[in-house]
């Protein structure tokens, strides 16, 4: 499940160039604020950890599914040196009063099956209802499919966290209990027709 247990980076892991073209994506919300949407990248270390820390705590517990009080220099690695063969991590970044920051993230891990992934997402609480979090899904979700390949997207989400469950809806998501922990929801999509998941692929590097 991709949420608050992330491990402490191995000081080796390798990490490839995320700048690469067709991963980013310039957008205007409905409310005509410009937003870009680009990979995650390890000189976002400090945005994210000021994104991190603006959020209320209430942001920080849906997201992590867990009491966060703060963010630990490994977590914070592996949050923003992202392993472009197993994962992706799109951040929203705008031009606010207060200067350039980070607004949103989402991301995405490979699963084992590696057909499918596991994704995660929080928007900063002034950000809310500004469609910011739809047009990141939107993203993440043609990164997964063109960008790695993948025919399926999933996510676990409390089952009382409406916003994200009527997200999930809205976009075509399948919103089921846990059969084994009944406060959790299992969001799950496919990415793909049946025909085209088994047509070959046709990736582009
Ligand atoms: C989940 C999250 C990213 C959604 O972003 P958001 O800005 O709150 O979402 P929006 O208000 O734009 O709502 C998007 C859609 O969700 C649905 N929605 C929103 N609030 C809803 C509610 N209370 N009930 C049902 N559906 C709702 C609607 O379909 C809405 O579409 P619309 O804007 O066209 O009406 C954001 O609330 C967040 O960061 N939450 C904390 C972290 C988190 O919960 N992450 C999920 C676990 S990984």
């Amino acid at each position: 499940m991709t949420q608050h247990t992330e491990q402490p980076s191995s000081a080796a892991r390798p990490v490839r160039r995320v700048d690469r073209p067709g991963l980013s994506r310039q957008v205007c919300l409905p409310g005509g604020q410009a937003v870009t949407l680009r990979p995650i990248r390890p000189d976002d270390e400090e945005a994210e950890l000021d994104f991190v820390h603006r959020l209320s705590p209430d942001s920080r517990y849906l997201r992590f599914m867990a009491p966060i009080k703060d963010v630990t220099p490994a977590m914070l690695e592996r949050l923003t040196h992202i392993d472009l063969d197993k994962e992706m991590a799109l951040v929203a970044v705008a031009s606010t009063a207060e200067g350039e920051r980070q607004v949103g993230v989402a991301r995405y891990s490979i699963l084992e099956d590696a057909r499918s992934c596991e994704f995660a997402i929080v928007v900063d609480d002034l950000w809310r209802g500004t469609g910011l979090a739809r047009e990141l899904m939107t993203s993440l979700m043609d990164i997964a499919r063109h960008y790695h390949g993948l025919e399926a997207m999933e996510g676990v989400a409390f089952a009382d966290n409406q916003r994200m469950l009527g997200l999930a809806h809205s976009m075509g998501f399948r919103n089921m209990p846990d059969p084994e922990d009944r406060s959790l929801v299992r969001m799950r999509r496919r990415l793909r027709s049946p025909a085209e998941s088994s047509a070959p692929s046709t990736l582009p590097g």
